[in-house]
C-alpha cells in the first residue's frame, strides 16, 4: 500500500542529521512519523537530537551511526530496524557528499569517494531494506536524493558528482514500476541550492580516500563556501518530499531556475535523434 498517512510509520533517513535530511526528518516527525536518523557524523547526530529534544519530540526520534558505504554495518542496522519496529515503512536514501574539483586532477580516490557515497550509499540502502519492506507486506515508500545536477550539463568540476546523481535519478525512474507492484512508492528528489553543510565534504571523507586524492585544495575552497540568501531552507524541501510521498509523485524538483538548461539538454539530444521511420 502506498503511504497515505505518516502516523505510525517508521522513516529511516540517511544523512538525516543535517541539511536536507534533517529538514525531511523534521517535517515527517511533525506529520506524525517515527524517525530514525542514520548518519556518519556523531556531532551532527548529537546536534540534531538536541533540536528534536528542544521541540519536545524526543520520543518519536531515534538515531543510528552508520557509514552508508559499509554493507556489513547496513545489514546490522536493517536487522535492528526489523527487531525494533517490525521493519521500516519509508526509506530516504539521502546521505551524500559534495565532490567537486578539476576533473583532470581527480584521482581514483575522488571517484571512489563521490560515487561510493552518492551512488553506493543509495544502492546499499535499497539492497539492505527492500527485502524487509516487501516481506512485512505493509507497502511503503522510497525517496532517493539525486540533484538538479543530474538533469543539466554541468561545469567540469562536477563531473563525478553529476554522474553519480544521474545514476540515482535513472535507477529511481526505472525501479518505480517494479516497486509499485509491491505496494511501494518511489520518488527521486532533485534539489537546486539548499542551505546545508554539504561544504563540509572533507570532514566526511574517510582517511583511506584522502590518499591519492587530487582535490585537497578544491575541498578547502568548498569548505569556505557561504550559503546564498536565496537558497532554500531544508524544511521547505522536507515539505515537498512529504507531499510527494503522499501523492506518490516520481519527481520532486525544488527549483525552476534551471528550466532553460534542462530544455537545452533535451533539445540537443532530440536534435540528434533520427525520426522513428528512418531506415538504415
Ligand atoms: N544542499 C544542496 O544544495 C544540494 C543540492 C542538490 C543535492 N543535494 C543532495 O542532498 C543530499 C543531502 O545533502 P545536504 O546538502 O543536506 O548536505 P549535509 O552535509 O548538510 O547533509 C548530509 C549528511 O549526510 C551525512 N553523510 C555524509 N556521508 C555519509 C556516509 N558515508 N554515511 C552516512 N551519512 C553520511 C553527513 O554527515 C551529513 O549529516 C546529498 O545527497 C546531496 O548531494 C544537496
Amino acid at each position: 500500500m502506498p503511504i497515505t498517512d505518516f502516523h505510525g510509520k517508521t522513516a529511516f533517513i540517511t544523512g538525516g542529521a543535517s541539511g536536507i535530511g534533517l529538514g525531511i526528518a523534521k517535517v515527517l516527525a511533525a506529520r506524525g512519523a517515527r524517525i530514525v536518523i542514520a548518519d556518519l557524523r556523531p556531532d551532527h547526530i548529537a546536534a540534531a537530537l538536541a533540536q528534536f529534544s528542544g521541540a519536545g519530540q524526543s520520543n518519536s526520534v531515534a538515531a543510528v551511526e552508520i557509514d552508508v558505504t559499509q554493507r556489513a554495518r547496513y545489514a546490522e542496522v536493517a536487522e535492528q530496524m526489523q527487531r525494533e519496529y517490525g521493519g521500516i515503512d519509508i526509506l530516504i536514501n539521502n546521505a551524500g557528499v559534495g565532490c567537486e574539483g578539476p576533473i583532470l586532477a581527480a584521482g581514483y580516490a575522488d571517484w571512489d569517494f563521490g560515487l561510493g557515497v552518492n551512488v553506493g550509499g543509495v544502492v546499499n540502502g535499497i539492497q539492505s531494506f527492500l527485502p524487509q519492506m516487501i516481506a512485512h507486506g505493509r507497502g511503503g515508500h522510497i525517496v532517493n536524493t539525486a540533484s538538479l545536477a543530474a538533469c543539466i550539463v554541468m561545469p567540469e568540476a562536477y563531473v563525478i558528482y553529476a554522474a553519480g546523481k544521474a545514476a540515482v535519478l535513472n535507477l529511481s525512474e526505472n525501479m518505480r514500476v517494479t516497486l509499485a507492484d509491491k505496494g511501494i512508492g518511489m520518488s527521486v528528489l532533485c534539489p537546486g541550492f539548499v542551505k546545508s553543510n554539504i561544504h563540509e565534504a572533507a570532514q566526511n571523507r574517510p582517511a583511506h580516500l584522502r590518499e591519492g586524492s587530487g582535490w585537497a585544495a578544491s575541498e578547502q575552497t568548498l569548505s569556505e563556501r557561504q550559503h546564498g540568501d536565496n537558497w532554500l531552507e531544508p524544511e521547505v524541501v522536507g515539505d515537498m518530499v512529504a507531499d510527494a510521498i503522499l501523492a506518490n509523485e516520481l519527481y520532486v524538483i525544488t527549483h525552476g531556475e534551471f528550466t532553460d538548461r534542462m530544455n537545452a539538454r533535451h533539445a540537443a539530444m532530440m536534435a540528434r535523434t533520427p525520426h522513428a521511420d528512418v531506415q538504415y
